[in-house]
């Protein structure tokens, strides 16, 4: 009895223990202090973005040491690897947000938020303008501000190779405004499809999804969507889920070239079970209003009627980032992208503009891996800048102060102090960015996963449910806050219990 008394115990001090430490650490999250107010003598570093690089550079910046701004169209940090499941319904748009306020208002010094477009950088003279074109703006919603360092991380845009009607009538999956457009339409195609007196050819149009792209994106998509007819349309849609088809068009010999073979293969066979068609060496030529015209392995061009057609071509650098590069043309002449340094200087611009993650054209895939590993290098590297900047400055002071020193003795001691100043400059080496590949992850329907992990000096492949639970372990911790997962994992609950919500907003 005494035994069963102390696990008793034991069990009730840490569950207070644990909701004690939750409701602290919540609080805290939740009041920040106070900051410390710009500084006019720092450095004015301007933050474009605030997607993966944006964010863990300013996670891991050190504001003392700079007055910190940043532009971004959207005041939020979107977690990108889980929106074709907010696209679905199995995650809440919310869940997978964490404002950017949130992380600067945590920041020692304070840091201006701007909620704007930028338009263009000015490399020579060291500005930046942007504009405000949200739906409400006030009396002033244009403007242009000065950096001295600039950290330039807008991502990138879906690639469309100018093909007609894909921006018309394809839908994207790349912000979150897509996946709600996904969500509305597909509902939308569903309930259209029960309208009474629509004829078999009419709804098997409606129910046929067209996705564009067999890379991680197309291939994540399909199989969520395959999850929501499995698990719930075929309970609230029975005569009309099992005329539901999802196609697969991919233009190259096999979908997810990044993996290793048994992977792909293993995707090809699940995706096969789950009647999801994948036509490969196929590449979409036109997107019309109700179908796709499609340029078949044969050559034939074929035209398929769909409901609806999501884009995931891959990306293609913004128009400010082009303008910006046709600023530099003997040094940014890579059609990917903006041309870097080891130390993610953008080439031509002599240690003013920083550029990383998708807006880049490296040796690195177009990966919130790679995006966020830079951001968080860049941090560490300027907070090794600022130390070199002190030393700069302290320098100009000490020789200013030891031209003017009449007493050879006094003027002996400065120039000593400046030799031990310049031997420390001299010493003084910023490192560069190495990348450390942590593995690659896909989920692709059915409660199934696929991962590339290094091993060793290898690989180590697998796929099937335990991954998938890997899957989610990993993305869960990764989430930004506690806020986060707390959402993400409630709203995994919260599908599995309840189902996903078929109403359709408008
Ligand atoms: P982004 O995260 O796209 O951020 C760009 C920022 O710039 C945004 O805040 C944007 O609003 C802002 N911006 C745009 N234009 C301007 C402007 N003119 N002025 C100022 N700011 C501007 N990668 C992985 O490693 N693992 C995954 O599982 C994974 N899953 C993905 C799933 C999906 C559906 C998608 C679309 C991508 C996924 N990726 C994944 C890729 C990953 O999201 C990108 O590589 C990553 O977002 C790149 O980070 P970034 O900071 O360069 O750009
Ligand atoms: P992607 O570039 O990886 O794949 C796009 C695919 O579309 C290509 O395979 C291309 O051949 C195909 N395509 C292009 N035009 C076509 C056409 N007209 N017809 C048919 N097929 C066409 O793009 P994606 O999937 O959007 O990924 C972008 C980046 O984000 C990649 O670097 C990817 O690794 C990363 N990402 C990673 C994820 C993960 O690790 N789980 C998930 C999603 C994206």
């Amino acid at each position: 009895r005494t035994a069963a008394k102390v696990v008793n115990r034991t069990v009730w001090l840490t569950l207070l223990a644990g909701v004690g430490s939750f409701y602290y650490v919540t609080k805290k999250d939740k009041s920040p202090g106070v900051q410390l107010p710009h500084d006019p003598e720092k450095k004015t570093v301007v933050v474009l973005g605030s997607g993966w690089g944006a964010t863990a550079f300013l996670k891991s910046l050190d504001t003392t040491d700079y007055n910190v701004v940043v532009v971004s169209p959207r005041n939020y940090f979107l977690f990108t690897p889980l929106l074709p499941s907010v696209a679905v319904g199995t995650l809440s748009t919310r869940s997978i947000l964490q404002p950017t306020r949130y992380v600067t208002r945590h920041k020692a010094r304070s840091v201006k938020v701007i909620e704007a477009e930028a338009q263009s950088v000015d490399p020579i003279n060291k500005t930046v303008s942007f504009i405000d074109n949200s739906d409400i703006q006030g009396s002033v919603s244009s403007t242009t501000i000065p950096y001295d360092y600039l950290v330039y991380a807008v991502g990138a845009e879906t690639q469309t190779f100018g093909i007609p009607g894909v921006q018309e009538h394809a839908c994207f999956m790349k912000e979150l405004q897509d996946a709600d457009k996904f969500q509305r339409r597909f509902l939308d195609c569903l309930e259209s499809s029960a309208f009474p007196g629509q004829s078999d050819d009419e709804i098997g149009r409606l129910l046929h999804m067209v996705v564009v792209g067999g890379g991680p994106t197309g291939v994540e998509l399909s199989g969520e969507l395959h999850d929501f007819l499995e698990q719930d349309l075929k309970s609230w849609y029975p005569e009309l889920a099992g005329k539901i088809k999802i196609t697969l068009v991919e233009a190259l010999p096999s979908v997810l070239p990044m993996f290793s073979k048994r992977l792909i293969d293993y995707t090809m066979s699940t995706f096969k079970e789950s009647k999801i068609d994948i036509l490969t060496q196929t590449m979409v030529k036109e997107v019309k209003e109700r179908s796709v015209m499609l340029a078949m392995p044969d050559k034939s061009i074929v035209e398929m009627p769909c409901g609806m057609v999501v884009w995931a071509a891959g990306n293609r650098n913004r128009k400010i980032t082009q303008d910006l590069m046709a600023q530099l043309p003997a040094d940014q002449a890579n059609k990917r992208g903006i041309t870097i340094d080891e130390y993610m200087q953008m080439k031509g611009t002599r240690e003013s503009i920083f550029a990383i993650g998708d807006c880049t054209a490296s040796s690195h895939a177009p990966t919130a891996q790679v995006a966020s590993q830079q951001g968080a290098y860049l941090a560490r590297a300027f907070a090794q800048r600022a130390k070199r900047d002190a030393l700069q400055a302290r320098l100009t002071d000490l020789e200013s102060s030891a031209a003017m020193m009449l007493h050879e003795d006094e003027r002996n001691k400065v120039v000593e102090q400046v030799e031990t100043v310049k031997r420390s400059l001299a010493k003084f080496k910023i490192r560069p960015f190495t990348y450390s590949h942590q593995g690659t992850l896909a989920y692709i329907g059915s409660d199934k996963a696929i991962a590339d992990l290094p091993f060793f000096n290898g690989s180590f492949a697998s796929g099937g449910v335990l991954t998938y639970y890997f899957w989610r372990s990993a993305y869960l911790s990764t989430l930004f806050s506690l806020r986060n997962r707390t959402l993400v994992a409630t709203d995994w609950v919260r599908t599995k219990v309840f189902g996903r919500d078929v109403s359709r907003e408008w």
